[in-house]
């Protein structure tokens, strides 16, 4: 079995991670944790949603997050962008603080697209539209997410099929790099296999992420699967942070510290300086009054403790 040799993080901490904290987290802790996420050594943030503030209120800061950051060469910064709304709001400020990429995201469940964005599958697709040719126009990249991948809180197991007709959707539209998303965290190894294996109908190993939320904690054993298959991006959140607003009882992404931890035992290259990733991991959670939702970020702490 071969693994690949590196493998690129993106460290969605700041916008999964926070989107559902119900106290308000002031842009600036946010805009900290992505200079300390930075300073790790990720390459790219997920950092903000330009979305409706009734609907997600903690993302109601994005232009502010945006316009604090410093940016830092080799390091690109996403954001969400669900429409034309979102997007313009995201290039209304000066270039420099545009985002390097955003994000679309779509379902591979009708249920979940209604629930999360207010429309069907094929509806998100024509909303996303313009938002991609707009973003492209001005060489911004664009990333895909496909939620529910495999399983859906609302409609239950979800058939690789329709997470390849949604593929091929984005793919129509002009979307250049597609997520896999276990929304809800219910994926086994297999069943995260197959829908990747669905993805790769349209896209290729070099445009493809997973997105693993860590419910069932099976968020690094779904991630190992994918690295078997060759897939070498994936979203991750510092300390565990996160969940879905409209996923109910999901927990956060799998943890960069676990992620980072595991690569760098099997020889696969980051780019990550763990300890200050810990770090990092340590102030949102100190902030958040609560431990980071990291076995090896525990472990780390305990260890310098000792
Ligand atoms: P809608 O209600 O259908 O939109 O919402 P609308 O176009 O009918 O507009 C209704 C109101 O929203 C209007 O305001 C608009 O101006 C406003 P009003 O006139 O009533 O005062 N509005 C906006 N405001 C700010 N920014 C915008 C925007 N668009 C409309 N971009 C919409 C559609 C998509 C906006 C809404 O459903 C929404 O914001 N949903 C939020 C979804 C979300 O953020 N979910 C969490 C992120 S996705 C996720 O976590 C999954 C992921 O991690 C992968 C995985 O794990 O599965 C990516
Ligand atoms: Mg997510």
């Amino acid at each position: 079995m071969k693994f690949p040799s590196k493998v690129k993080l993106v460290d969605v901490g700041p916008r999964d991670g926070l989107q559902n904290e119900k106290a308000p987290v002031p842009a600036a802790v946010k805009i900290e944790l992505v200079h300390r996420l930075q300073d790790a050594g990720l390459s790219e943030i997920e950092v903000t949603s330009f979305v409706s503030p009734k609907w997600v209120p903690q993302m109601a800061d994005a232009a502010e997050v945006m316009a604090g950051i410093r940016r830092q060469p080799g390091v690109r910064h996403s954001v969400l962008t669900p429409n034309m709304k979102g997007f313009e709001a995201a290039v209304s400020a000066p270039r420099a603080q545009w985002p390097d990429e955003i994000v679309v995201f779509a379902a591979a469940s009708e249920a979940f697209s209604q629930r999360n964005i207010n429309c069907s599958i094929t509806e998100s697709m024509e909303r996303f539209r313009p938002v991609v040719a707009a973003a492209r126009e001005r060489s911004i990249g664009v990333r895909g997410a496909i939620s529910c991948a495999v399983g859906c809180p609302y409609e239950g197991d979800v058939a690789p099929a329709q997470v390849e007709l949604v593929a091929r959707l984005m793919k129509d539209i002009g979307v250049q790099h597609i997520g896999v998303a276990d929304t809800i965290g219910v994926g086994t190894p297999d069943k995260v296999q197959r829908a990747m294996e669905a993805a790769l109908k349209h896209y290729g190993l070099d445009e493809l992420s997973g997105h693993f939320h860590d419910t069932y904690g099976l968020a690094l054993a779904n991630t190992l699967a994918a690295l078997e298959m060759g897939v070498w991006q994936y979203d991750s959140s510092s300390a565990g942070l996160g969940g879905c607003p409209y996923a109910k009882g999901a927990t956060g992404n799998v943890a960069t510290e676990d992620v980072v931890y595991m690569l760098h035992g099997m020889g696969i290259a980051t780019g990550i300086d763990l300890d200050k990733l810990v770090d990092a991991g340590q102030f949102i959670s100190d902030f958040l009054e609560r431990k980071p939702n990291s076995r090896a970020a525990t472990a780390l702490l305990n260890k310098r403790v000792a």
